[in-house]
């Protein structure tokens, strides 16, 4: 190129501006210059007022058992995560999302609904205590099933409709202890219109919905199925998730939840969906919500306890993208770190 063959040749002189060719009005590294000049001209920020934290709540007392797979995650009984949600909220945390790990399991998941499963008694501590968190539960019968399934099995066949009812069941159940939002993540046909009839029925009016509208059958809930001992004994879930290949299913998915009454549509997994959020986002302009799940944090955890990269900023990036993509509301294991940055 002329111009390469133009540069003069420096030697061991600083260029002075009379040696410089380039006659650039436009320079992008301008507004790069300094922290100030580049905080300022951001386009994307994270706040901690986002984020949703999710907790798995196990029987027991003093129990806080570290989960392998998910470094600095532990399955905690309703004393311990009561302390920990006053931690959280010191970093700044105001959303939880909560998971339940029943002390007893049947091919029906009954405790889903049962007022003193861990779920339950952890909504109604956290409401006595804690004026100012959301409580969101996640609402699917895989905890609580002894086939780890997300619903009530015919032989090899999940079903529909029967489920949807029992569904129906732990939402009324969550919602009576004091629930702010319910999360069905369980991707049946029709529940998210059952739960708000059921909801409505009951006098729930305002408890809200955050349903799992497009929740991809992903190999990045590893990890939780762990964390949550929800594993399916046969099988996968593809007969009820969303095949990763599709984008204008998601947009069909989102649709009929809101038709339903979905007050909030999640996105999950979220950063290899940035492309899907991004739609649902543009299209439909309702709250969207994003989940990294599991897989996404012990990815980045077990590479940077190995040094591979830096945690806080590979952090940092990955939820910045999601965000970028459209997300405004992010579901993260890091939520307690992340708070505590900004
Ligand atoms: C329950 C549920 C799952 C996750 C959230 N709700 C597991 C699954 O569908 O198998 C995954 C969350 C994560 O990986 O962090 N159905």
């Amino acid at each position: 190129m002329n111009d390469e063959r133009k540069v003069p040749d420096l030697g061991r002189q600083q260029p002075s501006s009379s040696q410089t060719h380039l006659n650039l009005r436009n320079r992008p590294r301008r507004l790069r210059q300094s922290a100030g000049i580049r905080d300022l001209t951001r386009e994307t920020r994270l706040s901690a007022d986002m984020l949703v934290y999710p907790l798995f709540i196990c029987e027991g007392t003093k129990i806080r058992r570290e989960i392998p797979s998910m470094p600095g995650i532990n399955q905690l009984s309703v004393d311990e995560a009561v302390i920990e949600v006053s931690s959280a909220i010191e970093d700044g945390v105001r959303a939880v999302l909560l998971f339940g790990l029943p002390a007893h399991k049947d091919n029906y998941g009954s405790s889903a609904s049962d007022p003193n499963a861990p779920v339950q008694k952890a909504i109604r501590a956290f409401r006595t205590q804690f004026e100012c968190l959301t409580i969101i539960t996640d609402v699917c019968l895989c905890e609580y099933t002894s086939h780890g399934h997300c619903g009530l099995l015919n032989g090899k066949q999940i079903l529909n409709d029967t489920t949807v009812t029992l569904l129906v069941d732990a939402a009324l159940s969550h919602a009576e202890s004091g629930a702010h939002v319910v999360a069905p993540s369980d991707m049946m046909d029709g529940r998210v219109g059952a739960i708000r009839t059921g909801l409505d029925q009951r006098g729930f009016h305002d408890v809200a919905i955050m349903s799992y509208a497009a929740k991809y059958c992903s190999a990045f809930y590893g990890p939780f199925r762990d964390a949550a001992d929800s594993a399916p004994a046969f099988g996968d879930r593809r007969t009820h998730q969303m095949d990763p290949a599709n984008t204008d299913e998601a947009l069909r998915e989102v649709a009929l939840d809101l038709e339903e009454g979905a007050d909030i549509v999640m996105v999950k997994p979220a950063m290899p969906y940035l492309d899907i959020i991004q739609r649902i986002k543009t299209q439909f302009q309702r709250p969207t919500a994003a989940y990294q799940v599991s897989g996404e944090y012990s990815m980045l955890k077990a590479a940077a306890q190995r040094n591979w990269i830096d945690e806080p900023l590979a952090m940092l990036e990955s939820l910045t993208a999601i965000k970028r993509a459209g997300a405004d509301i992010i579901i993260t294991y890091y939520a307690r770190d992340v708070a505590r940055l900004l």
